[in-house]
């Protein structure tokens, strides 16, 4: 293992800077130790609600040459049956456990972190980003009222631990990002999937079931890096996780002089494999040997040098 891989993000610290995205095969404490034993730094889990929730009507993801359209509708068992997946999950895993958490109001992202939290959760992620699911996503993001105080009490609720805020690209993102910052959030996620649909023109109407859904891949990218680009400019101090169609070493190389101290790895986990951990890994180093660094912390925000 390198050890100039190693980065601290918010308290917490990753044997190196490449986490299991949301939403990617983080529903069972088996599926998590599978990811660690294929290299993750950290592994985040699926979206948990305060209750269990179906998702969507069939289909629910779509490919696409640019990327993956998805609309689950942030299927999950509910938290109050995902404490024991936590729990086991804390017992098998040496990296950090980041259990993400969604919710419409305050105090049901207050009741779901505390749970967490009590069961084992090393951080929290809110996801008050989700594109396409009424009332549990970006229009948490409008009521910047609502939003202050959906973080805060997650804050409050998460105690000693991190909390982790995940982001849109869509709407203002510097107000939001600063509202987070100012109602307790430790690390600023970058970014969420962005809204999109696909129509079926054979069928002439739209593919998913759910009818829009969240677009990630590769065509998301290069909106993450300006998203990372922009909050490192405008709050230097506190961590930010890039996250957004990373799929090479250079694409992680890229976030980091943008500005992220960690990034998440989703979709290309679902198209290449659990192998990409390594490949990641691989590339990393070779290019801090080539560049006589020391420490993967010396590339963060190097882009932003005059
Ligand atoms: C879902 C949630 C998300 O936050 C996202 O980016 C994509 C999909 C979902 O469960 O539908």
């Amino acid at each position: 293992m390198d050890t100039r891989l190693s980065v601290e993000v918010a308290g917490l610290r990753f044997r190196n800077p490449f986490l299991l995205a949301a939403g990617i095969l983080g529903i069972t404490a088996g599926l998590l130790v599978r990811v660690e034993s294929a290299g993750a730094g950290g592994v985040v889990t699926k979206t948990i609600t305060r209750n269990p929730r179906e998702g969507h009507e069939n289909p629910v993801v779509y490919e696409l040459e640019c990327g993956l359209l998805n609309s689950m509708g942030l299927p999950n068992p509910g938290i109050d049956y995902f404490v024991d997946e936590i729990a086991r999950a804390k017992e098998l895993l040496s990296v950090p456990l980041i259990v993400s958490v969604g919710g419409s109001t305050p105090e049901e992202v207050a009741y779901v972190v505390r749970r967490a939290v009590e069961a084992g959760a090393d951080g929290v992620e809110l996801n008050a980003s989700c594109p396409h699911v009424e009332r549990y996503g970006v229009e948490l993001l409008q009521d910047l009222e609502l939003f202050e105080e959906v973080v805060e009490r997650a804050k409050d609720s998460a105690r000693t631990k991190p909390l982790f805020v995940k982001l849109s690209a869509t709407g203002d993102l510097i107000r939001v990002a600063e509202t987070a910052i100012e109602a307790g959030a430790d690390c600023l996620v970058a970014i969420n999937t962005i809204r999109a649909m696909a129509v079926d023109v054979w069928a002439q109407r739209p593919v998913l079931g759910g009818i829009y859904g969240g677009l990630s891949g590769p065509a998301i990218r290069p909106i993450a890096v300006r998203c990372v680009y922009e909050l490192y400019e405008e709050f230097p101090d506190v961590p930010i996780v890039g996250v957004g169609g990373i799929c090479k070493w250079e694409d992680v190389a890229e976030m980091l002089l943008a500005g992220a101290v960690a990034v998440q790895i989703g979709t290309a986990v679902a198209y290449r494999g659990l192998s990409i951990f390594e490949e990641l890994a691989l590339g990393i180093s070779e290019y801090l040997d080539e560049l006589g660094l020391s420490s993967v912390r010396e590339l963060v925000g190097r882009a932003h040098r005059g």
